[in-house]
């Protein structure tokens, strides 16, 4: 025989409640509620990421804005690397130390060395020459006694016009580089498009 309650109405209501947790109801309000903190959670987590990787990626995107119109149509950076003044009239080459801005995804050095030429006064023009040797890249010198370019290396020399004196160990004649005349004649400031090229190649191959 089954127990009697001593308040069957509280009995009643326990049973109630125990069957409405049992209920299928609740437990599908719950995996709504599970599912909308999911979304919302990916949309408070997305907003932020994106944020990131924006600024992380931003010099890369900058630089290549920046890049754009810089070098290369006409070939190399166009740079400042004197007066047409400092240069002597009687054709006397002179050595100028070329500076630029670098630039790299996330860093940003102003005025650094990056090379340097020999500039030349013909008339009103002037020519610009790397002053790095095409044989194997080092740094070459003017002598006063021979009036040629010579390298300290394995002694290669250039007449003034760049030239190879024959027998030389150098593949090719002294790198010429674009000097802008317009520039120049209005302004007497010398610009070059400056350019590097791989040594020991009888063809000039600008580097990257
Ligand atoms: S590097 Fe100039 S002659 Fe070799």
């Amino acid at each position: 025989m089954a127990p009697r309650s001593l308040n069957p109405k509280a009995s009643d209501n326990i049973s109630q409640r125990l069957a409405g947790q049992n209920s299928p109801q609740p437990r599908r309000r719950g995996i709504l509620v599970g599912m909308l903190a999911f979304v919302v959670g990916i949309f408070v987590g997305i907003f932020p990421l994106g944020a990131g990787l924006l600024t992380f990626f931003d010099p890369i995107l900058k630089k290549k804005e920046e890049g754009g119109g810089e070098d290369d149509s006409a070939g190399g950076q166009l740079l400042r690397v004197g007066l047409l003044e400092n240069i002597p009239a009687d054709g006397t080459p002179v050595q100028a130390p070329v500076i630029a801005n670098l630039t790299d995804a996330w860093n940003r050095e102003p005025n650094q060395p990056i090379g340097a030429v020999y500039l030349r006064r013909e008339g009103d023009k002037v020519v610009a020459f790397n002053a790095i040797c095409p044989h194997a890249g080092c740094f070459i010198g003017f002598d006063t006694r021979r009036d040629c370019f010579q390298c300290p290396c394995h002694m290669s020399s250039f007449n003034l016009d760049g030239s190879r004196q024959m027998p030389s160990p150098s593949p090719r004649d002294l790198d010429m580089l674009v000097v802008e005349e317009d520039i120049l004649a209005k302004t007497g400031e010398v610009w070059v498009r400056f350019q590097n090229f791989y040594p020991g190649t009888a063809d000039r191959e600008p580097k990257a």
